[in-house]
């Protein structure tokens, strides 16, 4: 039996390795917890063969009062900073002064890492068992955080027997980096926040948060993951540089950053750092810097430490992403489905080289939980490209006289009721004629997937908004040339080229008319599916919240969504208006042959090849189709047209040699509105 388990857990032992340090399983969870519960069942019948690597072993133990102080057999050094490349070249000269004679900077390779944002620790293996994990402390006496290390997937409990691994070293200091992956970390706040519980501000919070949970069963549900960096000492191996300390960690199953490079030449030193500061959002983890290593371990020994950091490393600090400001306001934005958020605006603040005036609250039901208020000091985020956001207040900081927020109860711009669905967090402003929805309605309401009015862009609904020349969007179909002609940047050609897209844009299909309408929840998706139970828009209007709910896919939600837009008097007036502008309000039949003629693509035959920009092929044969014409799949001499986007191939060539006209997308769209005529 002990023979059974042994091989037991070394199987579930690899299979935990593939998923959590190589990110590649070859098994299926199913099966994995299929071992899993074998082997719990078995130990629970053998209890005196349980062993401390047991993989059972890794769900945390008793809570502790307090965690033992640890002294490090080898003080854990911090690393001296440096923040722009002036900074690391001065540290590269103080390296150079110090080379044995006859070294130069020339002789020197580096090893550059990333400067992982969570916290260090000290792993001890005993025989190849994990017998200490310790936090670095102050980095002479730290904490024995052993009970919690365990519960650390990705850590070796026992360093596995290779065939094609070196033998486990008799003792081994194993130095790195706890942290939380950023997409755990956002799912866990995230659950956290549906729990009602704290969240973290960051991942290293988290990272250090959990770890240090004197009850280990906390540590085990968080999401945490180890990277090793560095070998404190060992015994039984040599190591003569950190690449190989590296390379042999990750021999003997530790998880290795797959990110670290090795160079000989400074100026790739810089380019990478500099590579990885821009591209820092995409990693899988925080990063708050570089650290640049010398690779040999004998030089690094020879240079020895100064302080509290060796001098032969040295951190590349990128700019901070987080920055504590005062909140000044808590205001409210409409958006185009009336959906009303809210944002603050702070006291400005430099955030990672961006001066940051305003950031997103995510919705009232976050902003409420978090207790955030005007007043408060709070922490803001920056990550890349990202809408800064007010991550938490400070309680510590706010001021005695401070008020807890109200949500609003009216429109902050047409101070109509705001409607609040239940079960969602957004309040939503469900008046069409709300000024604030105005551009963003036309914006979309123009938009491809709804009435695809070709060279109606949101500069062009602003322009016109601004002018009074549209309330709402029934009033572009009002727009006349003599209006158009008024409006700056306008001449005969574009005017007529507007008026001409306009026009087509009323044969676009009901579906394409409901998406177009910006109903709350119901984007074309939902459009087509009312396409297929109501066939026009006067039966939906007359539907029930019942009748609605009996179609598939249409959830209660969406259904009161339907019923509030349609039973508010603006939207009926909108929608009399839209039918008397001529668009099309009801299911088209089958096409008359007569109606058919009359298309702008009628009698033409396309066929369609390459990648378009913008269009995928279906798209791109609906809209040939909608206006008359017709796609075949291999070019002939009936072909009219090559519709062509990138990478096209044989079709392209054929074509060519056949003389037939090569067209793209845009082109396509300018035939249709009659510019090219046919
Ligand atoms: S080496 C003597 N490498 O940075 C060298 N440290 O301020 C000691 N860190 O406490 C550290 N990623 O928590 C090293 N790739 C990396 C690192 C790293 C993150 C942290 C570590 C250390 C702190 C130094």
């Amino acid at each position: 039996m002990e023979e059974k388990l042994t091989q037991l857990r070394q199987e579930i032992n690899y299979h935990l390795y593939r998923y959590h340090t190589l990110d590649d399983p070859i098994i299926s969870d199913a099966e994995y917890d299929q071992m899993m519960k074998q082997l719990r069942e078995l130990e629970v019948q053998y209890p005196d063969l349980v062993t401390v690597d047991s993989p059972t072993q890794r769900v945390g133990a008793e809570p502790l009062e307090s965690f033992e102080k640890v002294t490090h057999p080898l003080s854990m050094t911090s690393l001296a900073n440096a923040f722009d490349d002036e900074e690391v070249r001065h540290w590269l000269g103080r390296v150079e002064r110090l080379l044995p004679d006859g070294m130069t900077v020339e002789d020197l390779e580096f090893v550059v890492e990333p400067k992982i944002d969570g916290l260090a620790v000290a792993l001890t293996y005993q025989d190849g068992i994990l017998v200490r994990g310790a936090t670095r402390g102050n980095g002479v006496v730290g904490e024995n955080v052993t009970a919690n290390v365990r519960t650390i997937k990705n850590i070796p409990l026992r360093i596995p027997v290779s065939a094609d691994a070196p033998p486990p070293p008799t003792r081994l200091e194993v130095r790195g980096e706890i942290y939380m992956p950023i997409a755990e970390f956002n799912r866990f706040n995230q659950q956290q926040l549906d729990m009602g519980e704290k969240i973290f501000a960051n991942p290293r919070n988290a990272a250090a948060g959990s770890l240090r949970q004197l009850d280990s069963k906390i540590t085990a549900n968080r999401p945490l993951a180890l990277f090793g960096y560095a070998i404190g000492y060992v015994e039984g191996a040599e190591i003569p540089t950190q690449l190989a300390a590296l390379e042999y960690l990750r021999q003997l199953g530790f998880p290795i950053n797959p990110d670290i490079t090795h160079t000989k030449d400074f100026a790739a030193v810089l380019d990478f750092i500099h590579h990885w500061m821009e591209g820092r959002d995409s990693l899988r983890y925080d990063a708050d810097g570089a650290v640049i290593k010398l690779n040999d371990i004998k030089l690094q020994q020879l240079l020895g430490v100064a302080g509290n950091s060796p001098r032969w490393a040295i951190a590349y600090k990128f700019q901070a992403r987080e920055a504590t400001t005062k909140l000044l306001e808590i205001k409210c934005n409409v958006g185009r489905t009336g959906q009303v958020t809210p944002y603050a605006n702070l006291e400005a603040v430099n955030i990672g080289g961006v001066t940051v005036r305003q950031a997103t609250l995510h919705n009232f039901a976050d902003l409420v939980k978090k207790d955030i208020r005007a007043g408060d000091t709070v922490i803001v985020k920056r990550a890349g490209d990202v809408i800064p956001q007010v991550v938490k207040p400070i309680l510590e900081l706010r001021p005695p006289d401070s008020q807890p927020y109200q949500p609003p109860t009216v429109c902050p711009d047409c101070h109509e009721p705001l409607t609040h669905f239940e079960d969602e967090v957004a309040l939503v402003c469900i008046n069409t004629a709300c000024p604030a929805q105005l551009v963003r309605q036309i914006e979309y309401f123009v938009s491809r997937s709804a009435m695809n009015i070709d060279g109606f862009g949101i500069k062009i609904g602003e322009q016109l908004a601004k002018a009074g020349l549209l309330k709402n969007v029934a009033d572009i179909y009002a727009l006349t040339r003599e209006q158009l002609l008024k409006v700056e940047g306008f001449g005969d050609k574009k005017a007529d080229k507007l008026l001409a897209a306009i026009e087509n844009s009323k044969s676009q299909p009901l579906e394409k008319v409901l998406t177009a309408l910006g109903i709350h929840d119901v984007g074309s998706a939902i459009a087509t599916l009312i396409t297929h139970e109501f066939s026009s828009v006067e039966a939906l209007q007359k539907a029930t919240h019942d009748d609605l709910e009996k179609v598939e896919g249409i959830g209660p939600h969406i259904a009161d969504s339907i019923v509030a837009w349609f039973s508010h008097l603006p939207n009926q007036q909108l929608i009399e208006k839209l039918r008397q502008a001529g668009l099309t309000l009801a299911v088209v039949g089958l096409t008359t042959a007569k109606n058919k003629e009359s298309l702008p693509l009628a009698k033409l035959i396309f066929v369609i090849t390459g990648t378009l920009p913008t269009w995928s092929r279906e798209q791109a044969k609906a809209f040939i189709e909608q206006h008359g014409g017709k796609v075949t799949e291999t070019v002939s001499k009936k072909t009219n047209y090559l519709l062509a986007g990138e990478k096209a191939g044989s079709k392209l060539s054929k074509a060519q040699s056949l003389g037939i006209p090569i067209i793209d997308e845009s082109k396509l769209q300018e035939i249709v509105a009659g510019k090219l005529g046919n």
